[in-house]
């Protein structure tokens, strides 16, 4: 069954750069759950609680008075997240059957964030996995499930890369359960940790001389964490608002190298970008992967979807008044370091993968900070990481 669309569409963000999704007019002003008293509260699951997305996810549900329910595939440290003792924790391999009946037991909502993108097979997993929970919410009877998908154009399926049609394969998934399913499709999500995010700094970073790739004039419309976050938790506490398959975005419609420089801007890196020839883009899904160390398969899963435009389509766009943090403010938040005084919740946290710590080997070894250019910084986290590779390939583990 395909992904219906929204009952209460709310517009687009108020402002972009290019002509994009204007608003549908926002129909009755819904304050964001930033601002708005907590609704009744309820137990919700976090599955992939210890992601990117998820373990923000959790310290905002739980400041709102619900009661959480976290999931992770092998026991979790809790004590390496700041709300690692306030949540109820299951463990939960989405691909198995009687793990995931557990996890939903007695919960109201679902917030699905499981994908397995570092996986080669990644399009049968997500799918199998989608298939396990949607049937055990239906056996359990749970009434709300939203999941955080992928922003794709309106094109047929046959043209989209497998990162976006088994994004949306997930969304249909889970659509044929009897529970109110609703899909947020984001784009790129900034922050410190999050994948994307992650990548697009380690690129600009490393790179002083940034080859543009002529073709690489694909717009999208990236979304800030806390914003990301705030229409999660918007969305689990109405079982009606929103229903169907959603876009959401960030105020502003850039291209990537749009974004790249706009990254260079605020860290203020100098950096040249120098436009080259075409070059395929199954060549830079391979080659990427060397400049940056996010696991490879996420990585080139990622480049594939380069080509494709990802901004919010207006007729679905949603959103909330006040919800529209500039990419500006979003990457300034990003680029506070760890254990800084302003380290919250949205930004690197200790929990976030460790390949996103972006502490050189010698200041992780001697835990003394050095004031070293970004792109020392990143390039020899880059050469440790292939280093480790090389040696767990020798080592044969
Ligand atoms: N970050 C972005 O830029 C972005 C943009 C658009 C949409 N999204 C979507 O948002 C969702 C969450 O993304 P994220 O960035 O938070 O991802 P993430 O940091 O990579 O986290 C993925 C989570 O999936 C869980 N997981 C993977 N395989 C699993 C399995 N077999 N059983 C149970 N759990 C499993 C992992 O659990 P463990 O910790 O237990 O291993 C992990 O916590 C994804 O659906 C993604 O497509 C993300």
């Amino acid at each position: 069954m395909p992904a219906t669309p929204p009952r209460t569409p709310r517009g687009t963000p108020r402002s972009t750069r290019r002509s994009t999704p204007r608003s549908t007019p926002r129909s009755t002003p819904a304050a964001s759950a930033r601002s708005t008293a907590a609704a009744r509260p309820r137990t919700v699951l976090v599955t992939g609680a210890r992601g990117y997305v998820g373990s923000r996810l959790v310290p905002a549900l739980l400041a709102r008075g619900h009661r959480v329910v976290a999931t992770a595939r092998s026991t979790p440290d809790a004590s390496r997240y700041a709300w690692g003792g306030q949540v109820e924790w299951r463990t939960m391999d989405a691909l198995d059957p009687r793990q995931v009946a557990a996890a939903v037991e007695g919960v109201d909502a679902v917030c699905y964030l499981v994908h397995a993108l570092d996986r080669r097979d990644f399009v049968e997993l997500d799918r199998l996995a989608a298939e396990t929970m949607r049937d055990a919410v239906d056996a359990a009877g749970v009434g709300r499930v939203v999941y955080l998908s992928g922003l794709a154009p309106d094109q047929p399926r046959t043209l989209l890369s497998d990162h976006l049609n088994s994004r949306i394969e997930v969304e249909e998934v889970l659509a044929e359960s009897r529970a109110s399913v609703t899909s947020l499709r984001a784009g790129v999500v900034l922050g410190a940790g999050s994948t994307s995010f992650e990548v697009i700094r380690q690129l600009a970073s490393a790179m002083l001389v940034q080859p543009v790739p002529a073709w690489l004039t694909s717009r999208i419309q990236p979304i800030a964490v806390v914003d990301v976050v705030d229409l999660l938790v918007h969305a689990l506490e109405h079982d009606d608002d929103p229903v169907g398959s959603v876009d959401v975005g960030g105020p502003e419609v850039l291209t990537y190298t749009e974004l790249l420089a706009r990254f260079c801007k605020v860290a203020r890196l100098p950096r040249l970008q120098l436009p080259v020839p075409p070059v395929p883009t199954p060549l830079v899904a391979h080659v990427a992967p060397v400049f940056s160390t996010a696991p490879a398969h996420t990585v080139t899963a990622l480049v594939e979807s380069l080509r494709h435009d990802m901004v919010c389509r207006p007729e679905r766009a949603w959103g909330l008044p006040g919800v529209a943090t500039p990419v500006d403010v979003a990457i300034r938040e990003s680029l506070r370091r760890r254990g800084s005084e302003e380290f919250a919740a949205q930004r690197a946290t200790a929990c976030d993968a460790a390949w996103t710590d972006r502490r050189t080997p010698v200041e992780r070894l001697t835990r003394v900070p050095l004031p070293l250019p970004a792109s020392v910084r990143v390039t020899s986290n880059i050469v440790e990481h292939r280093a480790r590779g090389a040696l767990r390939a020798v080592l044969g583990r």
